[in-house]
């Protein structure tokens, strides 16, 4: 894709405009600016993507000077780049443009500082005024560094007189529940206002899932197949075969819920689920995403045990190798009840959707890594084709947003022969065999779409909301009552007995992936 085109674009379609800018980043010490940040800056840097007027800065507690800063930044390009070694005339070259400041984030005189120097680079390098801020520290820095931002002039109006213009891109958690997003809102929005808000969902920027309009919105063949007379029910998967790692503190904080299925999860139900948008704009994409968690249906009574399954891994192994059990884990206590898997069962309470379920399940320490949406279809009247009184298969769609993106479709087939078995069989498209090239990673789209002022592929507030309002109610319950089985399926499995019985009590079974 060319530098400035959007993803939904007809070709030729007018593209759009990335204005000179700063991109700072708050906490740039940390493991998100080395392994994913500078690795996407770079990229984009390698295929001409940035503006030519670009600075990236680091803002961080730590002392250090430019060049100790460039020098963990190219090793973090170096680890972690999709494009491998790095281009050392590239790096040598760009890495004039990176440097780094250091201040607390609540130390007025390390602002102060701030801005004289962006004023600096702003005259050394054209960048005009124009000012990204992402802030790749813990939550709780959030409000502070925002209200610090504004108190030292460094945020702008939206749509300032002066026409300079300043963006702040958080990452999640957006709170940890329905109470504490509404109160994270009320207080980044003292100071900002909601278009220049970004909140990156990285789930957004990858290529498979912005491939989910394309797909139906672009195809004529499934539009009309998307509903509750043809759908018979809908798997959402993201599984994953790594454990918590070094993020103890974090996961126990978290767990499975907060940390993948309140948000990438139910963007991509919005995705599958959504009216087709008046038009492309961002708000017209948000507009009918919102509609869709806005009609899920908020759990009752007994929907709690019998639609929330939680789980937690204990010692097994994962592919070949032995796995510690998740209160094993550093910094995990010995009698953890955080959850490592979850698997929900909802309902869409709107014309399309109507009795239609949705399941979803996300966990670590599955066999492996596998993210993939099923969409099963009813099967056809058993009238003519029945094999030893057993109806044939149904025709699954398989959309598989990582690893081996593609898309499959199963159906039926008459075997060749005399006799008339019939099995079924997969039509299977597979981006990389076709399009031979390693899509970008999700951040290079999504800075770059911050550059550009383009929110389509950043999450909403009122999407956030709507989500936290259905899970909030689970968490509670969750919180209120201990799981009895915990820790309930070893490492290397494909998650706790409860889940598998939940789903078998619809007649329904957990794809195998
Ligand atoms: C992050 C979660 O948001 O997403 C991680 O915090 C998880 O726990 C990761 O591993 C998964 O992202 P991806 O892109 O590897 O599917």
């Amino acid at each position: 894709m060319n530098a400035s085109s959007h993803p939904f674009e007809e070709p030729g379609q007018t593209s759009r405009t990335l204005d000179p800018c700063i991109l700072v980043i708050f906490g740039a010490t940390g493991d998100l600016t080395a392994k994913k940040l500078m690795p996407a800056i770079y990229n984009l840097k390698r295929e001409g993507q940035l503006p030519t007027n670009f600075v990236c800065c680091g803002f961080a507690r730590r002392e250090k000077t430019h060049e100790e800063f460039r020098e963990e930044m190219k090793k973090g390009v170096n680890t972690h780049s999709r494009v491998k070694p790095i281009d050392e005339n590239i790096w040598s070259n760009f890495q004039n443009q990176i440097f780094y400041h250091q201040s607390g984030f609540d130390e007025d005189e390390g602002y102060d500082r701030f801005a004289k120097y962006l004023n600096e680079l702003d005259a050394q390098f054209g960048t005009k005024g124009n000012r990204i801020y992402y802030l790749s520290t813990q939550p709780s820095y959030f409000t502070k560094i925002i209200e610090k931002l504004k108190q030292h002039k460094l945020l702008y109006d939206h749509e300032d007189p002066s026409g300079k213009w300043s963006r702040v891109i958080i990452e999640k958690p957006f709170g940890h529940d329905y109470n504490s997003a509404l109160a994270l809102q009320k207080d980044l929005t003292k100071h900002l206002s909601e278009p220049q808000l970004y909140r990156i969902d990285h789930y957004l920027g990858k290529e498979t899932v912005q491939n989910l309009l394309v797909f139906r919105f672009a195809n004529s063949i499934f539009e009309n197949l998307w509903n509750h007379r043809y759908i018979d029910h809908v798997q959402f998967t993201v599984a994953e075969d790594i454990g918590i790692g070094t993020r103890g503190n974090f996961y126990e904080e978290q767990g499975l819920l907060r940390d993948i299925m309140q948000n990438h999860m139910m963007q991509l139900l919005s995705l599958i689920a959504m009216e087709p948008p008046v038009n492309l704009s961002a708000g017209a994409v948000h507009d009918e995403k919102v509609k869709v968690l806005e009609a899920v249906r908020p759990y009752k009574g007994e929907d709690f045990d019998k639609f929330a399954i939680r789980g937690q891994y204990a010692k097994g192994y994962v592919g070949g190798e032995e796995a510690k059990g998740y209160r094993e884990e550093d910094n995990v206590a010995k009698d953890s009840n955080v959850e490592t898997y979850a698997a929900v069962k909802l309902y869409i309470d709107n014309w399309r959707w109507d009795g239609v379920p949705f399941y979803l399940r996300g966990a670590k320490r599955l066999p492996k890594r596998a993210t993939e949406i099923a969409i099963t279809f009813k099967t056809p009247p058993g009238i003519l084709f029945k094999e030893n009184g057993e109806q044939h298969e149904s025709n699954v769609l398989a959309i598989r947003i990582q690893p081996n993106e593609g898309i499959a479709l199963k159906i039926n087939c008459k075997v060749p022969g005399p006799s008339s078995p019939i099995q079924p069989v997969k039509m299977d498209f597979r981006y990389g065999a076709f399009f031979g090239l390693t899509p970008p990673d999700a951040y290079e789209r999504l800075i770059c779409d911050c550059i550009a002022g383009d929110s389509t592929l950043f999450a909403r507030q009122d999407e956030v909301f709507h989500s936290w309002k259905f899970f909030t109610p689970i968490l509670e319950h969750w919180a209120n009552t201990k799981p009895k089985d915990f820790p309930n399926y070893p490492c290397g499995s494909w998650g706790p007995q409860s889940a598998e019985e939940m789903i078998a009590r619809d007649g329904r079974k957990w794809r195998l992936i």
